[in-house]
């Protein structure tokens, strides 16, 4: 019998915290501003979606977990430092994320900026860790890590979010945002998890391009959620979107539209599993799970 995936998803959170915390130096440690930050904003109560989607798809291509782990981790830095940033006044300007004040409200914006550029580092550091596999070499996965964060994909999605503030986006512009702003790292999440289980090259486009589908429905999702749900529920600001003139898919499809894409992007996603049989049905129910998620 397989684990219930509420069980699935809380064990592999306590093993990626307990990694974290592992990795990362202890809040004692000088300076103590600096690693007191970077752990604030990490151990804030964040979903963990992606190193979860990271060991899951290192599972479901026969690998070990502890394989996986350092690049599960490294990709929660990278994730966290985009918000801590993404939170900035300079950026999206808000007072809260993952149901607490921002690091900027609490350590100023010196120290938050700090914090994210030592989380990015410490990430790369943390990739450095992986165990190389037969197909591919710790420069292998350090790399996807890289293009993925850097200014073709995360950065340069946040780029096109800030520019397009205000202004009317057509859809395939929004498209573009989304799938660099959010999509590429989420989809690099499960990339590196294949990688470190030696996935085939096919397994690994396959496995590239569930995590490409789940994560331009993840980004539609969280735009769905700003637009719907109370700051208490998400544990950050609601309706800040629509606020800020933000290209979002309820303001350029519409809500029903925005929803109907949300479904086909996770219809694709498990369309990209067929391969993976039942190995990948934790896989498919990570994938319903985030379609459904209220948060
Ligand atoms: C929020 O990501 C930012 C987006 C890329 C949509 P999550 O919804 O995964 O945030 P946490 O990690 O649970 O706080
Ligand atoms: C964030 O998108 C994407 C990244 C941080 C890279 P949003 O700006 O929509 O995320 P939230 O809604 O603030 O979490
Ligand atoms: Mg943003
Ligand atoms: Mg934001
Ligand atoms: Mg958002």
């Amino acid at each position: 019998m397989r684990e219930p995936l509420d069980a699935y998803i809380a064990s592999r959170c306590r093993r990626v915290d307990a990694a974290l915390d592992r990795f990362l130096p202890k809040a004692r440690v000088k300076p103590v501003t600096i690693h007191k930050a970077m752990r604030y904003s990490l151990f804030a109560g964040g979903k963990r979606l992606r190193p979860v989607l990271c060991l899951a798809a290192a599972e479901a291509c026969g690998g070990r977990e502890e394989n996986a782990l350092p690049l599960a981790c490294a990709v929660e830095c990278i994730h966290t430092y985009s918000l801590i940033h993404d939170d900035l006044p300079c950026m999206d300007d808000d007072d809260f994320r993952r149901g607490r004040p921002t690091s900027h409200k609490v350590f100023g914006e010196g120290i938050a900026v700090l914090a994210g550029d030592a989380l990015l580092t410490a990430a790369f550091e943390m990739a450095a860790r992986a165990k190389p596999s037969r197909r591919y070499a710790g420069a292998d996965m350090v790399r996807e890590l890289a293009v993925r964060s850097g200014s073709l994909f995360l950065v340069g999605g946040q780029v096109a979010d800030l520019e397009g503030e205000g202004r009317r986006a057509t859809r395939a512009q929004l498209r573009w945002i989304h799938e660099r702003k959010t999509s590429a790292l989420l989809a690099g999440a499960i990339r590196l998890g294949a990688m470190s289980a030696n996935a085939t090259p096919a397994a690994l486009r396959a496995l590239g391009r569930f995590g490409a589908n789940l994560g331009m429905a993840f980004q539609v999702i969280d735009d769905i959620l700003d637009a719907t749900k109370t700051s208490a529920e998400l544990g950050k600001t609601a309706g800040k979107d629509a606020k800020a003139g933000k290209a979002t898919y309820p303001s350029v499809f519409g809500m029903k539209r925005a929803e109907a894409e949300a479904r086909r992007f996770t219809a694709g996603a498990v369309r990209a599993l067929r391969p993976f049989g039942t190995r990948g049905a934790r896989l498919r129910e990570l994938a319903d799970h985030l379609l459904n998620r209220q948060k």
